[in-house]
């Protein structure tokens, strides 16, 4: 017989599963609206007792390490809304290592264009706008700006045929001889709202920023400085720029770390899917050794699991072995857990951590979140933030590319568009692998597509304008009321029937 064998089913985290957790409401106060939860989480281990500062998230979502969900738009988009995107390492070092950098290097709200040269011909300038979703390029010959051009400038017929340079308005250190406001990055130095000022002195939508020599270093565009003056939750570092996290894995973490430190990586996450190993702990030795950067490190399912990395410098420990939509880990080995069994396991433990050493571990609850209320279950099971990647791989910014794809609704031939999403385990993610390490003889992940949902900002909106009003309805403030106060419920598969539309044919 096995060591032990637990009769209690395993329990996971969706509502499509049959087993299914539910918050219970609670008294809400007259003055308590739901913009006043608070959702901000440290994801690095803290002592309430001491001042130092650690990395908080101010909305409690991660973006996978994957290669069909973060890349530097992601980062870049999920830092801006609060959140935190981690850069896949399934890729060969130096690049992952340029993807932080580009996002270490993006000024919110300074923009490195696209450009065009003097001899690009209109006709394929008309293309690059179609494509893009813009229109405004800055016209550049060996790095220097020599004009720009706009939608505004050239008729879509009439002008095909004839190139940048005939059109655009000509830009010239010479004020006399320029016809395109410029400002200069020495008097800009960096600050936004400075850039903002000559922008609207200047009336146009858009300010180039050039050198002294000339050379274009940024454009700032308008409407993206109305943006991130909106955005109240980003999450930037002491020098304004967004915070990104980077996978390593437990192969080739020697070269691989010093790479990601140098190019500004903030935080990195051990990315297996079994954690409790020896190489786990021989790569969170390294990096403490070597680096002050945190990591954390995962992914297990037990409290054994849990102690283990914590007492091998784990900053944070991420949960989950099997959850995750495009993954058959489970189906393929038999090892693994349901979710919210391991999310329960692993914070009552770390909770008995927290009062035996003073030390609060954040833990991340990484996989199976289907829909909004899920992410507010995996908190409320004592998670401090999630991981997902299902739930924004159809979104603008996620890498893979835009598919027009066709199926029969209510016997209809209809168009809608979607995106191709794989798992780190399939055979296309572990392609990049090839001559590089032995390549595994399964895969423990599939390739998939997910529709399109247009951009992360209005998707994540509605997700957390949800997550808000539950917690607020759950008669919770903020994340230590929920872990403190929430009650949580298992409920019945008649339960999740009713709790639906039913018996009533819904009107699409
Ligand atoms: P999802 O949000 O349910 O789609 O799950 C995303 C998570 O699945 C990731 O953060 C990884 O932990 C996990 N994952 C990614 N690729 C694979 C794979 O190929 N096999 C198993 N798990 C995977």
């Amino acid at each position: 017989m096995a060591g032990k064998i637990i009769d209690t089913p395993s329990r996971a985290l969706s509502e499509y599963s049959i087993q299914e957790h539910i918050l219970l409401p609670s008294h809400i106060p007259k003055d308590f609206t739901s913009d006043k939860v608070d959702l901000s989480a440290a994801i690095v281990k803290y002592n309430p007792d001491s001042k130092d500062s650690v990395l908080k998230l101010n909305i409690p979502v991660i973006g996978a390490a994957m290669q069909s969900v973060t890349g530097v738009k992601m980062a870049i988009a999920l830092a801006k809304l609060g959140g935190l995107g981690v850069v896949f390492c399934s890729q060969p070092p130096e690049k992952e290592a340029e993807m932080i950098k580009a996002v270490k290097d993006y000024k919110a709200g300074f923009v490195v264009p696209d450009t065009v040269s003097p001899g690009t011909k209109i006709e394929e300038i008309i293309k690059l706008a179609d494509e893009k979703g813009y229109s405004t390029f800055p016209v550049v010959e060996s790095g220097k700006l020599v004009g720009y051009i706009t939608k505004n400038d050239y008729h879509r017929e009439k002008h095909k045929h004839l190139v940048a340079k005939d059109r655009m308005l000509p830009f010239d250190l010479d004020k006399e001889k320029s016809k395109v406001a410029v400002a200069f990055d020495d008097q800009i130095s960096g600050d936004l709202h400075k850039a903002y000022g000559m922008l609207i002195e200047s009336h146009h939508g858009s300010l180039p920023i050039v050198d002294r020599n000339g050379a274009l270093k940024y454009v700032v565009f308008k409407k993206d400085v109305d943006e991130h003056l909106e955005n109240p939750f980003e999450l930037v570092d002491s020098q304004k720029r967004y915070i990104v996290g980077a996978a390593i894995n437990t192969r080739d973490y020697k070269e691989r770390v010093p790479l990601l430190v140098k190019a500004g990586a903030d935080i990195l996450f051990i990315d297996t899917s079994q954690g409790h190993t020896d190489f786990v702990k021989e790569t969170l030795g390294y990096v403490a050794k070597e680096f002050s950067v945190p990591v954390v490190a995962g992914n297990i399912v037990t409290a054994e699991g849990f102690r283990f990395l914590v007492e091998n410098n784990a900053s944070a420990v991420k949960v989950g072995m099997g959850p995750g939509s495009i993954c058959i880990t489970q189906e393929q080995i038999g090892v693994g857990r349901g979710q919210a069994t391991a999310i329960r396991e692993v914070a009552e433990e770390r909770d008995k951590y927290f009062a035996e050493t003073g030390v609060y571990v954040p833990i991340i609850a990484d996989g199976g979140v289907v829909i909004a209320k899920d992410i507010s279950v995996a908190l409320a099971l004592g998670s401090d933030a999630v991981m997902v990647g299902r739930y924004i791989a159809g979104c603008d910014e996620s890498p893979a590319e835009t598919r027009v794809a066709t199926r029969i609704v209510d016997g209809k031939l209809r168009e809608f568009h979607e995106k191709p999403y794989w798992g780190e385990g399939s055979a296309r993610a572990k392609a990049w692998m090839e001559n590089r390490y032995d390549q595994m003889t399964f895969d423990e992940g599939v390739e998939a597509t997910v529709e399109c949902v247009g951009p992360l900002k209005i998707h994540l909106h509605q997700a957390l304008t949800k997550i808000r009003d539950g917690i607020r309805k759950a008669g919770c403030r903020n994340m230590e009321e929920l872990h403190k106060k929430a009650v949580l419920q298992v409920i019945s598969e008649g339960s999740i029937k009713e709790g639906r539309a039913h018996d009533v044919d819904v009107k699409k």
